[in-house]
């Protein structure tokens, strides 16, 4: 059975929130168990360093990040689970990319476009905030995909564009490179989409650390936690009052944890009048009971960052395996081979010549006499003989011509074409004879 590769990446700018492991990291934890899925899970900490130049943070949210993955349940022995930056290949890749790809595609990246329309509308150079890393962001992350030929990538909305650009760049590999019959690359499919779950952060809006509505996921403990669901934003009605379960985010951040029983026992409590503060601490318990037990695996992995990295090493040899030997190959195509494969060059190269070389026409005409020609490889005549009796004598003066070449040329019964040099005409006897030594 051939599975299916599904490829999941987090950039490692900060730390995670219970929508990022909601609408990512357990659906993909649960994905990586179905027998028929091959799993590959990373850190973009290449991708990180577009958006993020302090060398503080980014170690520090690598390493969240991971425990996070490990802690939520990610089996590192049954899934590829790799740091981008441990992968020397995925670089390399986005440069082959980079070639092939035309700028003009990139001009129409979200990302791209609104650091220019900002820059426009505040009247500075549209360029102005655009570094190289983000206008190739969409590379990179084709390279990611692509590198491991994921033919799933669970995303959402905000990324389909840029699966569109990695199936881009894989049938523009292909055409260039590759044999019609044997592409290198698969097209990636956006899975998810739409249905992966957007959960509201506090105020109702997406969950989104720049809306600053945010419940932490591990960091800041229990107390954390409940500090960010007392800000969830409700009515003020009363306990006892009935109260519209859908006019606040509470309801939907706890269906996010709860059977669809419990959902509606919620549900119909609230309209019930039970308060606003008691709805809270049952979220509060809800979503603890889960990820409780992960916080605990969590800190113990933040206290021992060596076994993490330990873990990191045996991912990044687990995937390189993958993308060594398809690096060695995607290099040999673009024909970044090494040098001893020159000889063999050298001799498909006077193949190909071979093909092109002069040739000898034998031919009888409607005088019942035999003639020959010599016509270039470039289908021009050179030469034609004078008349043969027999076709036998008309030959032997070929087969002289092509062993001899010059030599037989000067007293060979052929009359140069008008226009011809004597030159051209030995040049042209003369691959003959390289054919032979070939
Ligand atoms: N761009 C993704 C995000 O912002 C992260 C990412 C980088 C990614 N490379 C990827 C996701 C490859 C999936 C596949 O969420």
């Amino acid at each position: 059975m051939t599975r299916k590769r599904v490829l999941t990446g987090i950039n490692t700018t900060g730390t995670l929130h219970i929508g990022n492991y909601v609408g990512a990291i357990r659906p993909a934890i649960q994905d990586s168990r179905k027998p028929d899925v091959d799993s590959f899970f990373f850190l973009a900490d290449l991708h990180a360093l577009i958006k993020c130049q302090d060398p503080a943070r980014i170690e520090r949210s690598r390493m969240q990040i991971a425990a996070t993955w490990l802690a939520a349940g990610l089996d590192p022995d049954h899934v590829t689970f790799y740091r981008q930056s441990d992968i020397p290949e995925i670089p390399l890749l986005c440069w082959m990319f980079d070639c092939v790809m035309s700028k003009g595609l990139l001009n129409r990246a979200h990302a791209y476009k609104a650091a220019v329309d900002a820059a426009t509308a505040a009247g500075r150079d549209p360029d102005a905030d655009v570094s190289m890393g983000l206008f190739s962001y969409p590379v990179l992350m084709a390279a990611d995909i692509l590198m491991f030929n994921a033919h799933e990538v669970p995303v959402g909305h905000d990324q389909l564009q840029h699966l569109e650009m990695a199936r881009d760049a894989a049938a523009r590999f292909n055409n260039l490179y590759a044999p019609a019959d044997e592409p290198f690359f698969v097209m990636p499919q956006a899975t998810g989409g739409s249905a992966i779950e957007v959960l509201p952060g506090l105020d109702g809006r997406k969950m989104s650390k720049s809306y600053n509505n945010v419940i932490p996921l591990f960091e800041g403990g229990r107390a954390a936690l409940d500090a960010a669901i007392a800000r969830i934003v409700t009515d003020s009605k009363q306990p006892g009052e009935p109260k519209d379960p859908d006019s606040t985010s509470l309801t939907v951040i706890y269906d996010a944890f709860a059977t669809p029983e419990e959902q509606a026992a919620f549900r119909a409590e609230l309209r019930d009048g039970l308060g606003w503060g008691e709805a809270k601490k049952r979220l509060a318990e809800k979503i603890d009971a889960e990820i409780g037990p992960m916080r605990a695996r969590y800190e113990n992995l933040m206290a021992h960052p060596a076994e993490v990295e330990e873990i990191m090493q045996q991912g990044a040899r687990k995937a390189r395996a993958i993308s060594g030997p398809f690096m060695d190959r995607l290099r040999h195509a673009c024909g970044l081979r090494s040098f001893t494969e020159l000889s063999g060059a050298v001799k498909a190269e006077k193949k190909a010549q071979k093909k092109a070389r002069a040739t000898f026409k034998q031919y009888r005409e409607k005088d019942g006499k035999f003639y020959f020609k010599l016509i270039s490889a470039d289908g021009e005549e050179l030469f034609l003989s004078t008349a043969f009796e027999s076709g036998r004598d008309a030959g032997v003066w070929v087969g002289r011509l092509k062993n001899e070449g010059e030599t037989a040329l000067a007293d060979a019964p052929v009359t140069l074409c008008e226009g011809v040099s004597r030159e051209a005409v030995v040049a042209a006897l003369e691959s003959f004879r390289e054919d032979e030594e070939a």
